[in-house]
């Protein structure tokens, strides 16, 4: 378990002028997980993870890991226990001049030449690049690099896999699969992995928790089907919504584009799902119930952590008695329903 509590990390870029890097955060990530820290560019996430491993000294705070508080190690204590957390970044960062074995095999310390080679053969395989471990990094894909990283950063056991950015030097299908990779690690080892990226399409495939980090602090955290379905805070709002298709109403609505005019009476809503089982076909239901035309003008509905989440775009057509009965139905299935326009009753 990793517990993090009121960890503060300043950086002094002259006297008078402190960055709050990591301001006052509180964070737990039980073992197994597959947590994510999401945010903006500069919002702390790399110092935070570095002061998980003390990469990055806290000014003040704790950090415990399975119990141990890691400020208070002395440095050979704090060297062994590093050895537990393994770290990957986006530039991958293989020793150029050494081969793909040589690479996975430089963490391992007190092994026989044959407990060496057993070992990295073992990691290479598990990672499903052993017919590489006589080339050079220069002669691999990103993707494949990746991959000699994670033999690496697994090379002495660890419990914890710190990844940052790992995934944002790479296409999205090789994302995809370093993704899943990273997934059946978790499953197969049962290592606890910590996913900082700024791209929420990464958190939503892999991670079950996340936190939303904004200027040092934790501004939402729990699990990523609430926080997608539901957020609360603007910051993460802005999130979800690069990711929505949702959010091209908007665009459509600006350019007054033919899709989105109204005749009179009509009314144009975002149904947007909150809740895990949307099983029901809510949209034909509705209309035969209250005897309206109900127009789908952009969905975007998606699985995140096993759940269905997204909503639909819809233009509402009929007696406004009648819309508003399906609005209050829609309201007491937990969809929200948010009036984007309006062509009077
Ligand atoms: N070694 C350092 N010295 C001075 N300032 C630093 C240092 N490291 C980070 N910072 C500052 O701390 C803040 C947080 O940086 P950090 O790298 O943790 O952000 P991040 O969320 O990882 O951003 P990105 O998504 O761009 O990687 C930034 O304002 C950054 O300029
Ligand atoms: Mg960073």
């Amino acid at each position: 378990m990793i517990e993090l509590e009121h960890v503060v990390k300043n950086f002094h870029a002259d006297k008078n002028n402190a960055i709050h890097a990591v301001n006052d955060v509180s964070l737990t990530i039980n073992d197994g997980d597959i947590f994510g820290i999401i945010g903006f560019s500069g919002a702390g996430k790399s110092t935070l993870v570095r002061c998980i491993n003390l990469l990055e000294r806290p000014d003040s705070g704790s950090v415990r890991i399975n119990g141990v508080e890691m400020t208070k190690l002395k440095p050979r204590e704090l060297y062994k226990a590093r050895t537990k957390i393994g770290m990957i970044f986006q530039q991958f960062n293989l020793m150029p001049s050494r081969t793909v074995f040589q690479n996975v095999a430089y963490p391992l310390k007190d092994m026989t030449k044959d407990e060496i080679k057993s070992k990295v053969r073992e990691l290479l395989a598990l990672v499903e690049i052993g017919e590489k471990e006589n080339a050079y990094p220069s002669e691999l894909s990103g993707g494949q690099k990746q991959r000699v990283a994670i033999a690496r950063a697994l090379a002495n056991d660890p419990d914890i896999l710190l990844c940052d950015e790992a995934t944002s030097a790479l296409d999205p299908q090789t994302t995809g699969a370093i993704l899943q990779l990273l997934k059946d690690l978790n499953k197969k080892l049962g290592l606890t992995i910590v996913v900082i990226t700024h791209e929420m399409e990464v958190v939503k495939n892999i991670c079950r928790k996340a936190a939303v980090m904004d200027a040092g602090k934790i501004i939402e955290s729990g699990d990523v089907f609430t926080i997608f379905s539901d957020p609360q805070h603007p910051v993460t709002r802005n999130f979800v919504r690069t990711t929505s298709n949702l959010s091209k109403i908007e665009t459509l609505i600006k350019d007054d584009s033919p899709m989105v005019q109204l005749k009179p009476g009509e009314l144009m809503a975002r149904l947007v799902y909150i809740r895990a089982d949307v099983s029901e076909p809510l949209i034909s239901y509705a209309s035969r119930e209250f005897d309206i035309e109900i127009n789908i003008i952009l969905a975007d509905v998606e699985i995140v952590a096993g759940a269905m989440v997204g909503g639909t775009v819809v233009i509402f057509n009929g007696p406004r008695e009648r819309i508003n009965r399906a609005i209050e139905y829609y309201r007491s299935k937990d969809i929200r329903v948010e009036v984007i326009k309006d062509a009077g009753a």
